[in-house]
């Protein structure tokens, strides 16, 4: 049921990032063979989308959606068929509007057909996008195909994608399943390309911009930070961070990159089990910075029995050496109430990229930490 579905972040991948409108079939079954082979799958990736640019530029007679027939010879259902065989989930993109951002048809007016449609190829998942919508209300024009959806009666996740300019973190929960909080993101630390409205963001712009809305977030309804440029042009460690901190946020971990050419050290990063599972905890807590002093970010997010996810990013260009000090940080989470009381507890110390432990809260945590790179422990009460 609709209800029950993104119960933790979804975890997948989508077409855009880096192949844009130019997607096909054998692409698509390429990437599915990847999940297999490369370990994404059993790292829990589950959804393929593809993003915008799969259909025909026009409706059939009937007023039907059609794949287009020079990419996807053999249509929507077979290539949903391929997807299923492999175990895994398939996603689809389609618009508000009249037309899609890349001008395919829109589902404006043809939300209940398009939404049969769906469900009669076995989709799984609807990315539905805001362009093209002249003055019609976001919140009413998501829940037409909310209820769609549900008319189709398959389950389907629900991936709201209006920017975050009609804040739908204040509405989302009851319309989808996650909702972006921001316009597009780039791949690069801290940029900002383009200017107002059609600006593409860094990972660090779209942190700061949206790291006030923790509250909203949730098992089965979650703040989006975007699809992962993880293996898209930023550094190893930018990689990681990128990666640490879209777990911390629990943003769904939608991976953006070319899988078939994915370097070794991409996919370590990527199918980091220890990370997703931050991502993956079942109380679906959004992390908060705890502080941002002297270019190091410390963020905190609690999990499940008392333990905690902290990640210490050095923003500097530099090399630097972390010293934390347990006894003189009082660290909780005022939303929630949970505190970690370190006057009464130790806990221990798991470093989660290199898989080893780091003693326990009775010592300063003290780390060097290159530019850029991050520290990401897991706190187990002892
Ligand atoms: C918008 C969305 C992107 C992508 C493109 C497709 O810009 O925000 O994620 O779906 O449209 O045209």
């Amino acid at each position: 049921k609709f209800e029950g579905l993104a119960k933790t972040p979804p975890l997948g991948w989508n077409s855009w990032n880096t192949f844009a409108t130019d997607i096909n079939e054998q692409l698509v079954k390429d990437i599915a063979d990847k999940f297999v082979e490369l370990g994404l799958k059993d790292a829990g990736y589950e959804y393929i989308v593809l993003d915008d640019g799969w259909m025909a530029k026009e409706r059939d007679a009937n007023g039907n959606l059609i794949a287009d027939p020079i990419k996807f010879p053999n249509g929507m259902k077979a290539l949903a068929d391929y997807i299923h065989s492999k175990g895994l989930k398939f996603g689809l993109y389609n618009c508000a509007g009249s037309k899609t951002c890349a001008g395919y048809p829109g589902s404006r007016g043809y939300e209940y057909q398009d939404a049969r449609s769906y469900a009669s190829w076995n989709v799984d998942f609807l990315k539905y996008d805001w362009c093209n919508t002249g003055k019609i209300n976001a919140e009413s024009a998501y829940i037409t195909m909310r209820d769609a959806l549900k008319a189709a009666e398959r389950p389907i996740v629900f991936s709201i994608c209006e920017w975050g300019d009609n804040q739908p973190w204040k509405w989302g929960k009851e319309v989808g399943h996650l909702w972006r909080v921001t316009g597009d993101i780039i791949n690069c630390w801290d940029c900002e390309v383009g200017h107002g409205s059609w600006s593409s963001w860094g990972i660090w712009k779209i942190i700061n911009m949206r790291k006030d809305i923790r509250k909203a977030a949730g098992p089965g309804h979650w703040n989006d930070f975007d699809m992962m440029e993880v293996g898209n042009g930023m550094t190893d460690a930018e990689d990681r961070t990128h990666f640490a901190m879209w777990s911390m946020l629990a943003s769904p971990l939608i991976m953006g990159n070319d899988l078939r050419t994915a370097s070794k050290e991409t996919i370590k990063t990527l199918t980091n089990k220890e990370v997703i599972s931050v991502n993956q905890d079942k109380l679906g807590i959004q992390g908060f910075r705890f502080t941002n002093e002297n270019n190091t970010e410390i963020w905190l997010k609690p999990l499940e029995n008392d333990n905690w996810a902290m990640t210490f990013v050095n923003m500097s260009d530099t090399p630097m050496e972390i010293n934390f000090d347990w006894n003189k940080h009082d660290i909780g989470d005022d939303v929630n109430g949970k505190r970690m009381d370190l006057k009464n507890n130790t806990f221990k110390i798991r470093d989660l990229f290199n898989h080893k432990n780091l003693g326990d809260t009775s010592k300063n945590l003290i780390q060097k930490l290159n530019s850029h790179d991050v520290l990401m422990i897991q706190l187990n009460k002892i």
